[in-house]
């Protein structure tokens, strides 16, 4: 049987990587596929540039669109990453009949529903595992290992770089930008690391997953997203003495009033596995009706890890090629007709319960005052932390952690605290999340 012809834009990190597994593994994945599997052309930036892998029998073009509308070419693998091209070169890949598979978080999340109706318009897959969380295959799992299954809610750290630096922050008491400074160098972040930081590249990945997961229409525009750049070392430390750690969390809920879909720093008791998860790594825990909660743990980045499960979509689509369309395994999951309209909740409506970090003056009733207006709004205490005051200051750091409550009322708390005259600056909130089995 002829062997299937990949026309591959990108090679960089990833690209290389993709390469390396498919010259290594070659005749394992073919014994997989069933079919020798082959890149043939490729399209690089820099053309001159010194290459990560082995180059023979590949034609290497500075023109990505010459590779996809090359006739030769039976899938065609994305890996340049970003909107503009790769929206038009998938778009094209599929006009031309090309079955796709690509990395691409930011395209998927902002452009995926355009792209699977012209896929499924053309008979063609579009396949996107390497999107999230690198090499864990997480798309594949929820897709079709949990299909059984109503989900409830997912919660993971699916961004390195911020587990990165969170990590660093509380094992060597390193201050944010000097380890996003490293993170940059070893290669972690993306090109802008304000998509890491400020929880972009978390809801690009949070969004894939909440349309699989549910069997909604991906809503990028409707995901709450807020970054880590607020925490300080100080919070990661009384999150500690609080019994807590804080993680950069995407999390996606079902609940009877509509879907709840936000990335946020999170506090989550030490004991759960999840708080365990350091460094780079991914993790994200799913909880099935049938199954239970489960978390699925692994590589979110680099050149080998992403290249598998990019080789694993390009062996799914190879499988398929002579499959009747309508058989395969839908896009996101459910029957495109079959997608709900359940609404994506406001922020204002999500309840969590919270920690509260405020500088207040070391004067009578300051104490006082703030639990009065939490208790005003209904908001119940569950623990507070006073630190005396440093030598010849007259202000003191006051830690709450609140009880579950509605982000609006938090909302209003948090103004009114803001307001008094005895408390300075602003009051950082960070939300609590037990991740308990019983969270439904
Ligand atoms: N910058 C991303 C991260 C890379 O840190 O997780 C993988 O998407």
């Amino acid at each position: 049987m002829q062997p299937v012809r990949i026309g591959l834009l990108g090679l960089g990190t990833v690209g290389a990587g993709t390469v390396n597994v498919l010259t290594r593994n070659g005749a394992e994945i073919a014994r997989r596929a069933g079919r020798e599997i082959r890149v043939v052309h490729a399209a690089a930036r820099d053309i001159g540039r010194r290459r990560l892998c082995p180059m023979d029998g590949i034609r290497l073009t500075a023109d990505p669109f010459e590779v996809v509308d090359d006739p030769q070419i039976d899938v065609v693998v994305e890996l340049i990453g970003g909107d503009d091209p790769a929206r038009r070169l998938v778009m094209r890949a599929i006009d031309n009949s090309k079955h796709v598979v690509t990395a691409n978080k930011a395209l998927i999340a902002a452009h995926g529903n355009e792209i699977f109706a012209a896929a499924r318009k053309n008979g063609v897959m579009v396949a996107f595992e390497a999107a999230v969380a690198g090499g864990i295959p997480i798309i594949k799992t929820i897709r079709e290992g949990l299909a059984g299954n109503r989900i409830e809610w997912l919660a993971g750290i699916i961004n390195g770089t911020g587990n990165f630096i969170l990590t660093e922050m509380r094992d060597h008491g390193r201050e944010f930008s000097d380890v996003l400074a490293e993170a940059q160098r070893l290669g972690y972040a993306e090109a802008d690391p304000a998509f890491d930081v400020e929880g972009i590249d978390a809801a690009h990945k949070l969004t894939i997953l909440s349309a699989i997961a549910f069997g909604i229409p991906l809503q990028l525009d409707k995901a709450y997203t807020e970054g880590i750049t607020r925490i300080t070392r100080s919070d990661v430390s009384y999150a500690e003495q609080l019994g807590y750690r804080i993680k950069h969390l995407g999390i996606a809920r079902r609940t009877s009033r509509g879907v709840e879909l936000r990335v946020h720093p999170t506090l989550i008791p030490e004991r759960r596995l999840i708080a365990s998860v350091d460094g780079v790594m991914n993790a994200i825990l799913v909880k099935g009706d049938a199954v239970g909660a489960t978390m699925y743990y692994g590589a979110g980045d680099g050149a080998e890890p992403t290249a598998s499960a990019v080789v694993a979509d390009i062996v799914d689509v190879v499988r398929t090629l002579t499959a009747d369309p309508t058989n395969r395994v839908p896009h996101l999951a459910f029957q495109p007709d079959q997608l709900s309209d359940v609404a994506i909740l406001p922020m204002e409506e999500v309840e969590t319960a919270c920690y509260l970090r405020m500088q207040a003056k070391d004067q009578l009733g300051v104490l006082a005052d703030v639990t009065r207006i939490l208790a005003d709004l209904g908001i119940s205490i569950e623990a507070i932390i006073q630190k005396e005051p440093a030598a010849g200051a007259n202000e003191v750091p006051v830690i709450l952690l609140t009880h579950r409550v509605l982000e609006r009322n938090m909302n209003q708390a948090i103004a009114r605290i803001e307001a008094l005259g005895s408390i300075n600056g602003k009051v950082m909130r960070i939300r609590v999340e037990h991740l308990n089995r019983d969270w439904k």
